[in-house]
């Protein structure tokens, strides 16, 4: 089974499972569409790969550890939309949830997807506790303080922000705690995975600023030129999109130079070069290089259409 169509199977099974019986519905509906709307499932792939390279000896704790990081990502998503944040209309080419469910629902629907990630670890640990213990701290480092999602959100509530800084918190801590959650969950120490995820992440960050300046909305399925928009730091801002995307490139290297040895290293990094060349692919290089020399930064008719 590839790492995609396990998590899809795991994130419906725990899904369910956790939603019990006799929940409102349109709260329960809010969730789903959360987390069903066709997400890249990037974490949750990442903790299931760095599993498989530290031998996997529980699956069912790394699914549930893998599941757990997808809904919190989901869950940082829909609080990212709300108007009191990025006030997005749409999200993977979808109403965001609260256009589509209402705010209330938007904000409970996060809530609820955040406390449920923690609940589809404990219900899925038996008797591993020092692993669940593990897990459950390794989460709340990637989202609470002093350098989780959390905290990189509300570096854009601050009069200054160091970008790495701001892109290591927003973004990075997630992909640091999902390398070590495929660690632990296998029973190995996570500290060798930390800089492929460190790495990984803030190179996804930059990715990310880079195609909010080169892509088209429908391509991306959220709204485009959002970081000038709204004034944030962004890789493509600060470094220009060709200094930008020799960033992402060294980043990427640094990640697959850090991956410890192991019999997987090679299929570890492979799956990390096809979700590089996805989010930056070569013919958005060079059109960022024309781009660049044109002059013409964020022109509309520049940005491209990715199939
Ligand atoms: C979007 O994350 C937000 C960032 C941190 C860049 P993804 O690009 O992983 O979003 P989905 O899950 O595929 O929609
Ligand atoms: C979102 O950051 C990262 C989160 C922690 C939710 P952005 O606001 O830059 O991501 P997109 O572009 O909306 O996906
Ligand atoms: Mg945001
Ligand atoms: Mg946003």
């Amino acid at each position: 089974m590839s790492l995609m169509a396990r998590t899809e199977h795991a994130l419906a099974r725990h899904f369910e499972a956790a939603c019990g019986s006799g929940a409102p519905p349109r709260l329960v509906e809010a969730m789903r569409h959360a987390v069903f709307s066709g997400g890249a499932r990037i974490r949750p792939q990442l903790c299931m790969a760095v599993a498989v390279a530290c031998g996997d000896t529980q699956p069912e704790l790394t699914d549930a550890a893998a599941v757990a990081l997808e809904l919190m990502h989901c869950a940082s998503l829909v609080h990212d939309d709300l108007p009191a944040f990025d006030d997005a209309d749409i999200r993977r080419g979808q109403p965001t949830v609260h256009k589509a469910f209402s705010e209330p629902l938007a904000l409970l629907a996060g809530d609820a997807l955040i406390v449920m990630a923690y609940r589809v670890m404990l219900q899925a640990a038996g008797g591993h506790h020092q692993r669940l213990a593990l897990l459950m701290d390794n989460l709340t480092r990637g989202v609470g303080l002093p350098a989780g999602i959390v905290a990189g959100q509300a570096w854009e509530c601050e009069s200054a922000a160091d970008l790495s800084q701001y892109q290591r918190a927003k973004t990075g801590a997630l992909f640091v705690s999902a390398t070590c959650a495929g660690a632990i969950s296998s029973g190995s120490d996570p500290a060798p995975w930390s800089l492929l995820g460190e790495s990984l992440g803030e190179a996804y960050q930059v990715a990310d600023d880079i195609r909010d300046v080169m892509v088209d909305a429908d391509s991306l399925g959220k709204p485009a030129g959002q970081d000038v928009l709204h004034a944030r730091p962004s890789a493509a801002r600060a470094l220009g999109l060709e200094g930008a995307i020799a960033h992402f490139q060294r980043l990427i290297a640094n990640a697959a130079a850090s991956i410890p040895a192991c019999a997987c290293r090679d299929m570890v990094r492979q799956w990390g070069q096809r979700e590089a060349e996805r989010l930056v692919p070569p013919a958005l290089c060079e059109q960022a290089r024309r781009k660049q020399a044109a002059g013409a930064r964020t022109a509309p008719q520049l940005r491209l259409v990715l199939p």
